[in-house]
Formats: C-alpha cells, structure tokens, sequence
C-alpha cells in the first residue's frame, strides 16, 4: 500500500493515528537538530517532521533529499506547535517513523510555487512540472466540473452526446482549416472541423431532437489571449425550437454552472440587437460591468469651422467619471494610446468639466462654453468628469471609441473579475460585406437562417438583413455563438446564391446537407459555447491558455513536445507530398 491518506485530508481529529503517505518533497526547512519536509500531492501539504534526537538515521536520510524527489513514509499525526492557518492540515504534522525514496528528481528549473520564478517559455517547455503547481492545477479541476455540470444539465434535459468524426472535409467557419493528407487517397486531404456544425444539423435531419458534444476544434487562425489553434466546444443543436428556446435553455445552463460552481445567483440576462451594442459601445460583445455608453455629439459639433469634426461621418463621446483632473500627462498619455497602430484614431478631443462648473476642451479655439455645454448636456456630465470625443468613419471610430472605454474602464477599476454581467447579443447582421472583394460573407456560416420579415432584402439590400443569430456575452468576452439554421433548401439554395456560391460549387462542399434536406429536415437551431473562454471567465485568467492542460504558444507551437516539426522522407514519400525547398535551405 502506497498511502492510506492523501497530503491534504489529515486534521487534528486524526491525531495519534499511524498513517502512510506518498508524495513530492515541496520544501526542506533545516532547523538545528530537526528538519520538517512539506510534503506534496494533488490534494495539499502535509507537513513531515524528522527529530535527530529520536532517530538520527532517519533525521539524516531526510536531510539527504531534495525538492520534488518522491517519498513515502509512515509515521504518526502529532499536533503542531507551530501551526499554519493558511493550510487545512496547518494545525498537524507527521512525526515520521520510516522513509522510503520511491524517486529520485532532478533539480526542477524553476519553483513549484504559487509565485513560480519560471518565465512562460520556461513553464510551457517543462509543463507537467508547471502542473504540479496549485495554481494551475486548479484551473483544470474548475474545468472538470465545469464539463461535468454540463453533462449533467444538459442529460437531464434530454440532450444526447454524440461523438462526431474529427477527420472531416473542410467546415465553412470562416478559418482556415489546418489539413490531413490521405495515404489511401495520394493528393486527397482530410480537414479537422473548426466546429461539428453540419454534423450536429445532420443529426437533427436524423432525428436526434438534442445533441451535445464537449468536443474539440480546430482552426488555423491568428493567436491571441483568447484563442487557440485546438480549443473545446460545448456544442448543442436542438429541434423544433425558436430562438426563445435556445436562448432560455443556455441561459439555464449558464446559470446552473455559476450557482453550482461559484454559487453566484444570477439575474435574467438582458438582451441586446447587435446595432444597439455598435451603437452603444463599439462592440459586438460590449463589456457591461460599466456603463461609459457611446453619446452621439455630430450636429451639436457642425459648423464652427473644426475641420476635424465637420468632415467626419461620426462624432462620439464617452463620459469618464471623475476624471476632469486628469492632468496633461495623462491626457497625451491617453491620445497616446488611441493613435497605437492597433487602434488608429488620429487624435482625442477632451473636455474637462471642473469640479467648479467651467469647461475647459482642447478645441476651446472653435467652440464657445455655450457650445460645450450642450456637449456635456447631451453625455449627461456632472462637475468633476472629462469626456472623451473621436470623430472619423462610423464603423472605425466606434472601434477605437470601444478601445478608449475599455481602457478608462479598466484604468478606474471598473472591470472587476469578480462581478459577472451576462448578456445576449441578438439579431445580427446576416451578411457581411468584403469591400475588396466586393462580395457578401456569412457573418456567422452560411445555415444561418435570416429572420423571416427580412427575407424580401435578399434580393434588394442583402447588407441590411437580419439574421436568428445571437452570441452570449460575459464580461466583454464572447463565450458563445448560434442561430436558428435554414431548414429549407430553396432557401438554403438562395443564400448559397446571395454568397456567390454557383450550383455546382455549393453541392461539391455542401451537397450532402443539401441532399438531406429534402428528406424531412426539422426546423432547428443550436449554439456553442467556447469551453476554454468559459472557464478563463469563471478562473478569472486573462488568456484560455492556463484553463487548457496542453497547451501551444502564441507561434501556436507546442514547446515540450516540438511540435509541429519535419517528419522523414519517406513518410512524405508515402503521402505523395513533395515539400519545395525554402528559399535559403541547402
Ligand atoms: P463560433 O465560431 O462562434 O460558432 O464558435 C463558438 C465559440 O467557440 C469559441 N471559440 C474559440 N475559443 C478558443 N479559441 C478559438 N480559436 C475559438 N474560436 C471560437 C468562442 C465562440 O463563441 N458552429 C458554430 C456554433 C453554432 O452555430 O451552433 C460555431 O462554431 O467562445
């Protein structure tokens, strides 16, 4: 027997009992004739405590150990003199009676702790170590019961988890697709799904009535905080529903995980069409623990001769809370930061209401008080804020108006991790239109149904249709996505045909779907929502990356096992590929 007791569940109602535990050496503290080893495993730290006096030999092999080596030992629980209150077993200790090394460990490159001195690269190359630490670890049981509760919900509810396949032919999520050569098919390539998206609709033509699947994604897409090439969706797709019945049911399970994981109740999710969260904050996932909402400042800026603000299509402001103090600094501080490349406004216009009721901008050469004062009437301020003013195009400046909110949010404190606002975005555009290419694009994937009064706009104003999609927004971040799908194939036909799709085109990547369509398709709509994203959120992390156990770098590479990497010759040989030589390899 290894252990009769993990490292974390012995208290002092366990006193004077023999017990044998197994585990990591965390910490050796020496102290003159006695030696105490924190002792490590998945559920916590038992102190070990080693006397010279009672058994040298045993005080001497314990001093003989070292960091993360693996040991056993047996001994007694003993009350501790000195107790630790930040650990559950703080108030025993083990007074140990025999050692065994079951392992020994190299030096670990960087400290096991909470605070790790290890940089990033250094934890990811050496991850199962990175691991071992609190702190990570509990990101991934949260994860667990997470998955869990899902099941668990969504079970009772009737949904059934099918595991659909993973090499598949290209999904039209609009990444692109990371590929897989076929040995028995040379020149013929499977595609990892960015989603099970025709799958699940192929299961509701099949009767299913409710799937889900925990299910992992791939898409070759940029990196960032929020995104990885492999991630996890918690993907469902229901029939004869309504929007109405999607929304409510994933509003529920919503719910169910923050009470049963966070035990935070939380209030019915507002919702909001998508031209109000452009209109309101910029944002197509507006973060709404703060307020700061767009005012529209246009016709009261027009004609005083500020080119600036007469030839832009839009004018916006944000009221910043008692801000009107802000010294000069701050403020080119502040117009520093929206002329950053990645943001790209050309300047900020301020306006300082003083706590003694004067108002004082950085235009004040074309604008009288009276004017000003209508501005900072119409943002509703009060003495003491400063409002922030871009003007420019529409669709950029409410951008980079977004951009400056979340920034002043964050600057005053206002995007507290432990706050959670939920919200619906509903009712987005169908269509998005590609200005180079001069050509329409599913906002979301081309079986998104468009809402039935819009129809007509196919043929007139396909830009201006509507669409039964909606995202599910938590703290400015986009947790999850769906729609009602189009179940008809004269429809589906038309708006592969709105898409620039041609007949033949559209039934050599879709043909399948569209065939099952004409046996009996049930109207049906779905949602998924993004596992890792949904975690970070719950885990209060700023980027997925540590709510995944595995995961790549910003280069999307995995530094512990090198991959991707070459492979043999003759393994390409096998696949019929041929790589170019790189231009400056030999
Ligand atoms: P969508 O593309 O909106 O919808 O994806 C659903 C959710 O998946 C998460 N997500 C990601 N998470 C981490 N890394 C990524 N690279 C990444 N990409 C997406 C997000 C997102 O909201 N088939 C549709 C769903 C449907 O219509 O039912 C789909 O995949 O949280």
């Amino acid at each position: 027997m290894y252990r009769s007791n993990t490292c974390g569940e012995l208290r002092l109602s366990d006193l004077n009992k023999e017990v044998t535990l197994s585990g990591w050496v965390s910490r050796i503290r020496k102290m003159g004739g006695m030696t105490f080893i924190d002792l490590r495993d998945r559920y916590g730290i038992t102190q070990l405590s080693f006397n010279q006096e009672v058994n040298h030999d045993l005080w001497e092999q314990a001093n003989s150990l070292s960091r993360e080596w693996v040991v056993q030992v047996t001994g007694t629980v003993q009350e501790r003199s000195s107790k630790n209150p930040r650990i559950p077993t703080g108030e025993i200790e083990i007074i140990v009676n025999k050692l065994t090394v079951l392992n020994a460990s190299k030096t670990p490159p960087f400290t096991i702790e909470t605070d790790s001195d290890g940089g990033d690269e250094l934890r990811m190359k050496y991850r199962y170590l990175d691991l071992r630490r609190d702190v990570v670890r509990q990101n991934l049981e949260l994860r667990h019961k997470m998955a869990l509760e899902t099941r668990r919900y969504l079970d009772e509810r009737k949904f059934l988890e099918v595991e659909t396949p993973v090499l598949i032919g290209s999904t039209p999520e609009g990444a692109r697709d990371f590929i897989v050569p076929s040995r028995m098919n040379p020149g013929q390539f499977y595609a990892l799904p960015q989603s099970p998206q025709l799958f699940k609709q192929l299961l509701m033509v099949a009767g299913f009535d409710r799937y889900f699947q925990i299910v992992k994604c791939f898409r070759d897409e940029d990196l960032r905080a929020d995104r990885q090439p492999e991630f996890t969706q918690i993907d469902c797709e229901m029939s004869f529903v309504e929007q109405d019945d999607v929304l409510n049911t994933f509003e529920g399970l919503t719910k169910h995980l923050f009470k049963t994981i966070k035990g935070v109740d939380l209030p019915p999710f507002p919702r909001m069409s998508y031209a109000d969260a452009m209109r309101l904050y910029g944002s197509d996932k507006p973060d709404t623990r703060f307020g700061m909402t767009f005012v529209e400042l246009k016709e009261l800026t027009m004609g005083r001769d500020f080119k600036v603000f007469d030839s832009a299509e839009y004018v916006g402001a944000i009221r910043v809370p008692g801000c009107a103090s802000y010294t000069r600094r701050q403020l080119d501080e502040l117009t520093d930061f929206v002329k950053r490349p990645q943001i790209g406004a050309l300047g900020l216009i301020y306006l300082r209401y003083n706590d003694d009721g004067t108002l004082k901008s950085s235009v004040d050469k074309f604008y009288s008080e009276e004017d000003l004062r209508k501005w900072a009437e119409r943002c509703e301020a009060v003495p003491g804020d400063l409002i922030l003013v871009l003007a420019g195009e529409t669709e950029k400046t409410r951008k980079q108006l977004s951009e400056l909110r979340l920034e002043m949010g964050a600057r005053l404190g206002l995007r507290d991790k432990h706050r959670f606002e939920c919200l619906w975005v509903v009712d987005f555009p169908l269509l998005e239109k590609d200005e180079e290419l001069n050509r329409f694009f599913a906002k979301h994937h081309p079986f998104t149904s468009p809402k039935a009064e819009d129809v007509p706009l196919l043929d007139t104003n396909p830009g201006a249709v509507r669409a039964n999609a909606y995202d599910l927004v938590i703290n400015g971040v986009e947790i999850g996505g769906g729609s009602i799908r189009i179940h008809d194939s004269q429809l589906q036909a038309k708006m592969f045909s709105v898409l620039g799709f041609t007949e033949e085109k559209a039934r050599e990547q879709f043909g399948f779907l569209m065939s099952a369509f004409q046996y009996g398709a049930p109207p049906h709509g779905g949602i998924a929502f993004g596992l890792d994203r949904f975690v970070s959120i719950f885990a209060g992390l700023d980027s997925i990356r540590d709510t995944i156990a595995f995961p790549k770098n910003t280069a999307g590479r995995d530094v512990m096992i090198d991959a991707p990497s070459s492979v043999e010759k003759e393994q390409l040989d096998e696949l019929g590929i041929q790589l170019k030589p790189r231009s400056g390899a030999h």
